[in-house]
């Protein structure tokens, strides 16, 4: 399976939906990481599956010191190199093979984890992040979840729609596994799921519009926004997402 989702990654045009996946989901991952380093302001940053190297850009408009992207495939990492300036540089490799010189006060991860197909080996990528963190560093995950997953297509049963499908070079993060480990060896300093926006994208929209799961307006992403803007606490437990702010402890 790991050669199959490589293949994947290094055939994948960056231009498709494979690729960023739905535009409103990233304005909304956007939020929360961006919000976040903006208080951090400072350090050196790794972006782990940084794919095109874009959001590894913008990461360095909003902190103060290098950013090193990495990603396994030829395909994206030719494409990211076009961006490298003096503080922004992109290598080509595995995070499993990845030994750099110096730890990172900052390490992200976009989407990235879900590529690894078993709950075991994405244990070993977490703690591959762990192991490359200076203590107190800042871990940024944007992932998807699996319980959220199952939680929400229940929702959905309940109400005759759909289920929900994972692609099939996804594994989404089985929290009963990877959480404890988490638990034991970062501070978790926040934790969302965006339910409010998948409750209103992903349930109310097709309940009401009587359309499933099609690409949404610009009107409905701004609606969806504000329902996780003013609802989304409340409705967390609806949400797929899994995005983690977390703080490496001092062990
Ligand atoms: C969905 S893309 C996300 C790109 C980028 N992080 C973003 O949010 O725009 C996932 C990327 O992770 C890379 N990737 C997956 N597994 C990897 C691994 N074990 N080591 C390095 N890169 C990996 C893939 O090649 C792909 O470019």
């Amino acid at each position: 399976m790991e050669k199959t989702i490589h293949k994947f990654w290094e055939s994948v045009d960056s231009k498709s939906n494979a690729y960023r996946g739905n535009p409103s989901f990233e304005s909304m991952e956007d939020q929360f990481i961006f919000n976040i380093l903006k208080k951090i302001k400072k350090g050196n940053l790794l972006d782990v599956g940084c794919g095109k190297g874009d959001r590894t850009e913008r990461f360095t408009k909003t902190i103060k010191g290098n950013a090193t992207g990495i990603d396994y495939t030829d395909n994206m990492i030719n494409q990211a190199k076009k961006r490298e300036t003096r503080n922004l540089h992109f290598i080509k490799t595995d995070i499993f093979k990845y030994n750099p010189p110096e730890k990172y006060d900052i390490i992200a991860s976009c989407r990235c984890i879900i590529n690894t197909p078993t709950d075991k080996g994405q244990l070993k990528f977490v703690s591959r992040l762990h192991d490359l963190l200076k203590p107190y560093g800042h871990l940024i995950l944007v992932e998807r979840s699996k319980q959220g997953l199952e939680r929400f297509n229940k929702l959905r049963k309940s109400f005759k729609l759909p289920k929900i499908k994972e692609r099939y070079h996804n594994h989404y993060l089985n929290e009963n596994v990877l959480m404890p480990y988490i638990r034991d060896n970062f501070d978790v300093l926040d934790i969302q799921r965006l339910g409010g926006f998948f409750f209103a994208l992903r349930f109310l929209k097709p309940l009401f519009c009587g359309r499933v799961d099609g690409v949404e307006s610009q009107e409905h992403s701004r609606l969806c926004e504000a329902v996780q803007n003013t609802l989304g606490n409340k409705l967390d437990e609806y949400g797929m997402q899994l995005l983690l702010h977390l703080r490496k402890k001092n062990t």
